[in-house]
């Protein structure tokens, strides 16, 4: 196919990484991927599948590693556990059983050499082939009231290459991120991206706008990360490229631009954020909200 055509068409198909060694989290990512840690009760991996099931994109890929077995078998049957609740008469949880089982069509490919998300996404390629497709990195958990993929798509629709996420974050933290140098647009969440850099330093960002884990990618980022040098941490990095990539012309597929999100997003990434997204959504659940906020309250006033 001629790799011009992609500029044209939907996205319809996501990708996952999901083979890093979740170190931050030890020893309780020693034998469970860390994409299986509960946020409330539900694994963190589940929110973002649900997240890009709800954008349309029921296709997805995950770029596993060793032992991520415990993910497959999360959305897969388990028919043990099923036959178990039915004869219970368990309807409710046995929906939610069966609930991560049918939610999308999930594939699989291992990473082999984690030489970084820029090599992750690589790994895509024979399963997205000549299409564009969306990147969603499990750390970041968007609340499912503010969902940023369908207005990222319609930014991919009106002006094709590829589309990045992001928000704007204090600044002592820009370094934690990939960070771009930017032109307004006319629309007031759009911007175009003229540069990136993964982790500047403080004093070197070129905006205090950072990189969410929500990519819409052009399939030329493919060939873009073949030519891709390793960078920060000697890894192949997804913001190299797509640097590059910000500086190509559209008929071959460069162009990238920024949606600025406004919304809800949760960080599971290392410790202290985990914990707090954990205490944020339970806050807000019916079922487990009230009785924890009289708790936190009390336990709060205990601390001062
Ligand atoms: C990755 C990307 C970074 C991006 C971040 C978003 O970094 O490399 O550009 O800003 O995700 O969460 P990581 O957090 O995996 O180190």
């Amino acid at each position: 196919m001629d790799k011009r055509n992609a500029s044209n068409l939907p996205v319809r198909k996501a990708v996952v990484p999901a083979a890093g060694l979740g170190t931050r989290f030890l020893p309780a990512t020693k034998a469970t991927p860390k994409e299986m840690l509960p946020v409330v009760d539900k694994p963190a991996i589940q929110y973002v599948v649900e997240e890009a099931v709800a954008a349309g994109l029921d296709d997805v890929l995950f770029i596993t590693g060793r032992s991520k077995r415990p993910l497959e078998d999360h959305f897969d049957r388990n028919f043990e556990l099923e036959e178990v609740l039915r004869a219970k008469g368990d309807t409710e949880r046995l929906e939610m059983v069966e609930h991560s089982t049918d939610l999308a069509t999930i594939h699989y490919v291992r990473q082999g050499d984690p030489l970084g998300l820029g090599h992750a996404v690589l790994m895509a390629e024979s399963h997205v082939g000549n299409e564009p497709f969306a990147v969603l990195l499990g750390d970041d958990l968007i609340d499912p009231r503010d969902p940023i993929l369908p207005r990222m798509a319609a930014i991919r629709a009106e002006f094709g290459g590829s589309v990045v996420c992001l928000m704007e974050v204090p600044r002592e933290s820009i370094s934690l991120y990939g960070c771009p140098a930017i032109e307004t647009t006319n629309a007031d969440d759009v911007v175009l991206i003229t540069d990136l850099i993964e982790k500047p330093d403080v004093t070197d960002a070129p905006s205090s706008y950072a990189v969410i884990g929500r990519y819409l990618l052009d399939p030329a980022v493919f060939d873009v990360i073949r030519e891709t040098k390793p960078g920060r941490g000697g890894e192949i990095q997804l913001t190299d490229a797509l640097r590059t990539l910000a500086t190509m012309p559209a008929d071959q597929g460069g162009g990238v631009r920024g949606v600025v999100f406004s919304g809800r997003r949760y960080d599971t990434g290392d410790r202290v954020s985990y914990l707090q997204a954990v205490i944020t959504l339970a806050v807000e659940r019916e079922d487990l909200g009230p009785e924890l906020r009289a708790w936190l309250t009390e336990f709060v006033a205990g601390l001062q």
